[in-house]
C-alpha cells in the first residue's frame, strides 16, 4: 500500500493510470462455490455487506452506483446510499421529480453496483424499481435527522437553479416558517425498492482470474439447471460461474 501511495503521489501529471497496480486476493482465499454458506443471494448480501461494515477503510459500505435508462434508452449513473435490504430487495431514498426518478418512470430497469475496495469485492444487482409505500417513506423521511429533512425540502433535486445563495434562501425561509419545532412536510421524495432479478458476487484475485458467481431468478428458470454450468438455489434462484 505505501509503494502504491508513493507512486501516486511522485506525480500525478506524469504517472500514468495504467500503471496503477492494486494486490487483489491470493489463489487461496478463492471465493469458491463451497464458500457460500447458505445458496440465496440475499442472505450472501448480507454477509458481504456486515463484512464491509466491518472493514477499516471502507468508509460508506452502503454507497451504490444507481444506473437508469432515459426515455431515449440513453443510460445514466449515480451514487445513492442503500438503506435497507430484505427478502423482496433493496431499498434506497431520492426526490421522486429526479432525473433517476423521472427515468424509472418510464422505465424501471434499473441496476445497481456496489466496490468494497480493501475486501476487492463487488456486487451487480439488476431488477425493477418500484416506489415503497408513501408510510413507509414519511418513516423513514423523519428518522432522519432535521437539517436533513429539511434539506429534501428545500432543493428540487435535478433541477436547473442560479446559485447556491438560491439554495440557501429557500433553506432560510423554509426554517423560519416551520421555527424549531413544526413537523418537516414529507416533498416529493421517498424510497424505491429494486425487485433483484440477478446479483452478482465479485471478488478480484491478484492473477485476475477473478470469482464471478451470478444468481438469476425469472419465471421458469429453475428448468435451466443442469448441475453443470446452472446449479438450483434456494427460493426460487438458479446461480452460475462466470469467466472474469
Ligand atoms: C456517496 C453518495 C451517496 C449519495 N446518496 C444519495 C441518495 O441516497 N439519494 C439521492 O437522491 N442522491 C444521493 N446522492 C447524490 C446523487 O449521486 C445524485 O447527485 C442525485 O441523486 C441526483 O441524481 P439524478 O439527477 O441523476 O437524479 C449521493 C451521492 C454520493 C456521492
Amino acid at each position: 500500500m505505501n509503494q502504491l501511495l508513493k507512486i501516486r503521489k511522485m506525480s500525478t501529471a506524469s504517472v500514468p493510470l495504467s500503471a496503477l497496480r492494486m494486490k487483489y486476493m491470493e489463489k487461496k482465499e478463492a471465493f469458491l462455490e463451497e464458500n457460500i454458506r447458505v445458496k440465496e443471494p440475499i442472505n450472501l448480501f448480507n454477509e458481504w455487506m456486515s463484512q464491509a461494515m466491518q472493514t477499516e477503510g471502507i468508509l460508506e459500505p452502503n454507497a451504490a452506483s444507481l444506473a437508469t435508462v432515459n426515455s431515449k434508452g440513453c443510460p445514466s449513473n449515480r451514487f445513492v446510499l442503500l438503506k435497507d435490504v430484505t427478502t423482496d430487495g433493496f431499498t434506497f431514498f431520492t426526490n421522486y421529480g429526479s432525473r433517476k426518478a423521472n427515468d424509472i418512470e418510464n422505465n424501471n430497469n434499473v441496476a445497481m453496483t456496489l466496490y468494497w475496495c480493501p475486501l476487492r469485492r463487488s456486487v451487480r444487482i439488476e431488477g425493477t424499481a418500484e416506489k415503497i409505500p408513501k408510510e413507509d417513506s414519511l418513516k423513514y423521511f423523519h428518522e432522519r435527522p432535521r437539517a436533513s429533512q429539511i434539506g429534501a425540502l428545500a432543493s428540487e433535486q435535478s433541477s436547473r437553479i442560479p446559485s447556491r445563495q438560491h439554495l440557501d434562501q429557500i433553506e432560510k425561509k423554509i426554517k423560519q416558517d416551520l421555527g424549531d419545532d413544526k413537523e418537516v412536510p414529507l416533498p416529493n421524495w421517498g424510497g424505491y425498492l429494486i425487485r433483484p432479478r440477478l446479483i452478482e458476487f465479485w471478488q478480484g484475485q491478484t492473477d485476475r482470474l477473478h470469482d464471478r458467481i451470478v444468481f438469476r431468478k425469472h419465471a421458469g428458470v429453475e428448468k435451466e439447471v443442469d448441475n453443470v454450468l446452472i446449479h438450483p438455489a434456494e427460493n426460487g434462484w438458479v446461480y452460475e460461474r462466470l469467466a472474469p
